[in-house]
């Protein structure tokens, strides 16, 4: 063959590879409201930027005649390109190509990438569009899911995974996904699930729609499983290159830190009056992150679970820097089994790409109750206090309001890390509240008080009494258990001058293979 037939033959191998399972069936992914694998890495990428792996690569399979058909590439487009600049490795399922179903080969290509992003030290990317394994490949399928779960577990803490799912993902292959650091699922037209309806409905006769048991709403709501629940795809694609902005390359690297144009010592007068007089009465903890953080922005992680806390991304002075605040707001920001879950991930994802951590207290307590109890709530409280307790990034907490009993403790407090520990003069830090604690207290004294006038009075002058002791914060800063008391208005300055004074914080854990943090 002449050498001009020979570039040719690249270039019509390039275009037929391009198209994947075919025109018929890119456009059966458009009439879904999809879009197909190149398209995402497009919209994803900076433009031009996209190197592919593997564009030739087929399958082997021969059962069921399948060595008939074949597509270049397998059904997974892979490669790396750069995002804001900055390198990314990825891979994107092809749902045009035996939908998206994963082979020997398609499995060896993500792997591929997967070393490639390690050696490097690089974010993965994953865009998750899969019929689940391959039928006709039978086991091979199964060991090729197999090496990709032992690469997420290798480089989780080691460089970012992010896992979009952008159509199904069931069976042994959710378990990538739910390997990596984020997941994002595109309402309405992805789903999630270990075993999908038909079979629910034969193993246990329940009769639940794909969209009830696995999709974008169930997992970002009740389950947790997903961390972004996006409109759709395009949606997705952004929310994925804002959180790659706050994270950095590796584990060894630093978050990247950017110009900021908002003074840092702006005052905000509105903080001084948010408290409500009440203590029973709510205000949006939302209102607090967004007054003080960098021009507003802030990048909410589970937004619509567990929303009795509040954790995401924002930034100080140009400084990537992790949130983790009750919301007084919904169920008045008590911890419970999700909530405690939720935000020890996050801690301890914060902790592993050294980013910085603000803590923002205003908690009643642990939620009380058989249904917590049996859960497991001594477990998963466990579970945040482990995670603030071994994190060795610079954390400043300030306490707002509440701050009672074991929640206290768990909420960075002095004793568990905290290193700059602030409170508001409106701050409560105290075993527990007024009314419970003389409830115990006085509770001989208040069973021998018949007269509901006289025992009324005698309840309001103790809990005048208490409340005059424990709830402020200065038993507390008396101790030294509060750095400082501040003025609401100041805060964001004295975030960002508290985290100045930490960056070059050197804390590191004792020596051994892993720790045994409940799980
Ligand atoms: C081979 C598959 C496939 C698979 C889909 N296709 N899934 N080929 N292996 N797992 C092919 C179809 O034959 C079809 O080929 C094309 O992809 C599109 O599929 P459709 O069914 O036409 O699309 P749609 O109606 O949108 O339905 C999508 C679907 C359905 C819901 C994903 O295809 C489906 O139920 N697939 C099987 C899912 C499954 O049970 N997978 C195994 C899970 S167990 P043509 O040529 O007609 O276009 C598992 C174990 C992993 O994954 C364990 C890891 C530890």
């Amino acid at each position: 063959m002449a050498n001009q037939d020979k570039i040719k033959e690249l270039i019509d191998k390039r275009v037929q590879a391009r198209l994947g399972g075919g025109e018929k069936r890119i456009e059966a992914q458009h009439q879904k409201g999809k879009f197909t694998a190149r398209e995402r890495i497009d919209m994803l990428l900076d433009e031009g930027s996209f190197e592919e792996f593997d564009m030739f690569v087929t399958h082997r399979c021969t059962n069921f005649g399948l060595e008939k058909t074949k597509f270049l590439g397998d059904g997974v487009v892979t490669g790396h390109g750069t995002i804001d600049g900055r390198v990314v490795y990825l891979f994107s399922q092809d749902f045009t190509v035996f939908g998206g179903s994963l082979s020997e080969t398609f499995a060896q290509k993500i792997c591929k990438v997967m070393d490639m992003a390690m050696k490097v030290g690089a974010p993965v990317i994953g865009i998750n569009d899969s019929g689940g394994a391959r039928i006709q490949e039978g086991v091979t399928s199964l060991a090729g899911y197999a090496e990709i779960f032992e690469r997420n577990i290798l480089a989780s803490g080691v460089i970012p995974q992010i896992s979009a799912i952008f159509g199904p993902c069931a069976g042994g292959a959710v378990y990538s996904p739910a390997l990596t650091d984020f997941v994002l699922m595109s309402d309405k037209s992805s789903y999630m699930f270990v075993t999908g309806p038909k079979v629910v409905k034969t193993v246990t006769g329940e009769d639940i729609s794909t969209e009830d048991l696995g999709g974008a709403t169930i997992h970002a709501t009740k389950s947790g499983v997903s961390h972004f629940l996006c409109e759709d795809e395009k949606e997705g694609i952004l929310i994925i290159r804002k959180l790659l902005s706050y994270l950095p390359q590796n584990n060894l690297e630093e978050p990247p830190i950017t110009p900021c144009s908002d003074p840092i010592d702006r005052l905000e007068d509105s903080l001084n009056e948010i408290i409500p007089e009440n203590p029973n009465h709510p205000y949006d903890m939302k209102d607090v992150i967004y007054t003080i953080v960098d021009s507003q922005e802030f990048l909410e992680v589970h937004r619509n679970y567990a929303k009795n806390i509040i954790v995401g991304f924002a930034k100080f002075n140009g400084v990537p820097t992790g949130i983790i605040a009750n919301q007084p707001n919904y169920l008045a920001g008590v911890l419970d089994i999700e909530a405690s879950r939720k935000a020890a991930r996050f801690v301890r994802f914060c902790d592993a790409f050294n980013i910085q951590i603000l803590t923002l207290v205003d908690v009643p307590g642990f939620l009380p109750g058989s249904g917590q109890e049996y859960g497991g709530i001594i477990i998963h409280g466990a579970k945040l206090m482990f995670a603030y307790g071994e994190a060795t990034v610079p954390k400043i907490t300030i306490t707002l309001r509440k701050s009672y009993g074991g929640a206290h403790d768990v909420m960075s407090c002095k004793q568990l890390r905290g290193d700059l520990n602030y409170a508001w003069p409106t701050a409560e830090i105290a075993v527990m509240g007024a009314s419970g604690a003389i409830e115990v207290l006085e509770g001989r004294k208040l069973a021998e008080l018949t007269d509901p006038e006289e025992r009324a009075k005698f309840v309001d002058e103790k809990v005048t009494e208490y409340k005059d002791k424990f709830a402020n914060p200065y038993q507390a800063a008396a101790y030294g258990y509060i750095d400082d008391i501040i003025e609401p208005r100041n805060s964001r300055f004295r975030i960002i001058r508290g985290f100045e004074s930490l960056a070059t914080k050197k804390l590191s854990n004792p020596p051994k293979k892993h720790c045994n943090i409940p799980l």
